[in-house]
């Protein structure tokens, strides 16, 4: 009788404090600025930066460091390039250069620059650069300073609460590969260490050239997985827990 009228409080009381609309969905390294200068964002995106890319599992926010990429098939003329089992890391130590929200405008700018490393596995047929290739094993890639700003045209949502919140309208980017891309790709010669440690070499060599041609797949595929992650985070928590700013009319 004792237990039962305890778990009767308890229930209650789980149904007050959580059915009433105001349970804080918002992490507690999530800092909301008071307004929207640059120099607040950039501290409170910096500050929850290594906390939100491990993501939020309660609120359906997936990691983004590392990320994975199951398989993704890198179309070039000449040369068929897979990449799959793939780990993205380096995300959580991104520093954040510069933050720009225009609330009214429903604009909000990031940029940023990370070193990131992409480990997995490859399998190439085809030509590279005039070298003729057949080739499958470990890939593992290391990015120095790579450069990104993104543009997101944002909007604003009430759900089914009346609750309003951020939601993307859309967005464009655009990045540099940095200081370095240097490559370490495991047999591109089937059977062959010595043309294949050449060819490794010669790509390391004319890096950018390579990045420029085979990296811009799995950056869409990253920014894209960045956008849906932030998009899931907007959906769960509330305009009013990100930013102290009243919502335009
Ligand atoms: C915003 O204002 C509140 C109340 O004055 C304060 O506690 C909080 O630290 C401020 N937030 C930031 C990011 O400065
Ligand atoms: C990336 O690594 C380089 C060289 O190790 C270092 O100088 C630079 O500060 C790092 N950049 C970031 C964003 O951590």
């Amino acid at each position: 009788m004792e237990l039962r009228s305890f778990l009767c409080c308890a229930v209650l009381l789980i149904v007050f404090c959580f059915g009433n609309g105001h349970a804080k969905l918002a992490p507690d390294y999530i800092h909301p600025c008071n307004d929207t200068t640059s120099e607040c964002l950039v501290k409170a995106t910096q500050f929850a930066l290594p906390e939100f890319v491990k993501g939020i599992p309660e609120l359906g926010v997936p990691s983004l460091d590392p990320f994975t990429i199951d398989q993704l098939a890198i179309p070039l003329s000449g040369l068929k390039v897979t990449f799959y089992k793939g780990k993205v890391s380096g995300f959580r130590k991104c520093i954040v250069d510069n933050v720009i929200s225009q609330l009214e405008k429903r604009y909000f700018g990031l940029e940023f620059h990370c070193n990131l490393t992409i480990k997995g596995q490859y399998g190439a047929v085809g030509k590279i650069l005039l070298f003729p290739i057949n080739g499958e094993g470990d890939a593992k890639v290391k990015l120095t300073n790579l450069r990104m700003k993104v543009d997101i045209n944002t909007k604003y949502v009430k759900d089914e609460n009346a609750v309003n919140h951020f939601a993307v309208r859309n967005y464009k980017y655009s990045f540099d590969y940095g200081d370095r891309v240097s490559f370490d790709l495991k047999n591109l010669f089937k059977g062959s260490k010595e043309l294949s440690d050449t060819v490794l070499a010669f790509l390391n060599d004319n890096w950018r050239t390579v990045a420029e041609e085979f990296g811009k797949p799995i950056v869409d595929y990253a920014v894209d997985l960045a956008i849906r992650t932030i998009e899931k985070f907007f959906e769960k928590v509330p305009y009013e827990e990100l930013v102290n700013v009243p919502i335009p009319q």
